[in-house]
């Protein structure tokens, strides 16, 4: 799976979790990170260029976009040109947020790139045409995370500036619609009231993955196998495991460099 830093590391964690016999293989794009403000056209270059890396030198299975503003630009022009089944984040999150909402009345908040691109509002009114759908883009978020700075007066300010709108559209479900967010719920959560259900992109994603693997029977048949996971950065390798480890667990102990061709 790949993210443009460590936003994805929260669709990795699930995924340890739910499926402890698989290998995986983690690519974050740290150096050309953030991908939510740039022009899809470049993320869209950036995700076909790191997806065929994965595919061609790891030999792997299933390839998960653990980054939405990557699966907004690219999943179909993955889809088509892999070898391989590909997963973005978008629709696991939409039906996990549709079978949650009581009112109708739901939010997803996303980079620039994700929410500009209307990948959600199509998804959403794919399943339900009549959903009253709030669409929120949250500059500046990605960059605390990026920083460790999760929790901290700053990105709680900034929280409730970008927020007040969703807030003010009185929604009792908001899709966390970027893979970093999740480890921004707490603040965000404060911020929306603790009566507003958080869908995480990332633990959907995960489950959708494992009925994937199911259905394609491509699940490691080994029950005995501890999954191993390899961990790799297109940045600084040393800064990457450091905060790393940090954000999702001690799986992660160390990190390789990979020189992406496009930087
Ligand atoms: N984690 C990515 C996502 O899910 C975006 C982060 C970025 O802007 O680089 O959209």
């Amino acid at each position: 799976m790949f993210d443009s830093g460590f936003g994805g590391l929260t669709v990795a964690r699930a995924t340890i979790d739910l499926l402890p016999n698989e290998d995986l293989v983690y690519l974050g794009d740290t150096a050309r990170y953030p991908y939510g403000a740039k022009p899809l056209e470049e993320v869209r270059a950036y995700a076909i260029e790191i997806a065929r890396y994965l595919v061609e030198t790891f030999d792997v299975k299933y390839l998960v976009v653990a980054c939405n503003t990557a699966a907004a630009a690219a999943l179909g022009e993955l889809q088509d040109l892999l070898p391989v089944p590909v997963m973005g984040v978008i629709e696991p999150g939409v039906r996990a947020t549709m079978a949650a909402t009581r009112s109708g009345r739901v939010a997803v908040i996303g980079t620039v790139g994700t929410i500009g691109s209307g990948a959600y509002d199509d998804a959403f009114g794919k399943i339900d045409p009549l959903v009253g759908l709030t669409a929120c883009a949250c500059p500046g978020f990605v960059e605390f995370v990026e920083k460790g700075d999760t929790e901290g007066p700053q990105v709680r300010i900034l929280a409730e500036r970008l927020l007040a709108p969703v807030v003010a559209a009185d929604v009792d479900t908001l899709l966390l619609g970027c893979t970093h967010y999740p480890y921004l719920a707490r603040t965000i959560s404060q911020v929306m009231g603790h009566e507003v259900v958080l869908v995480s992109s990332a633990d959907e994603t995960a489950f959708a993955l494992a009925a994937e693997l199911d259905r394609l029977e491509l699940k490691n048949p080994d029950r005995q196998h501890v999954g191993w996971q390899r961990f790799i950065s297109s940045g600084d390798e040393r800064a990457f495991a450091q905060l790393g480890s940090r954000l999702l667990g001690p799986e992660l102990v160390d990190a390789q460099r990979w020189e992406p061709h496009g930087s």
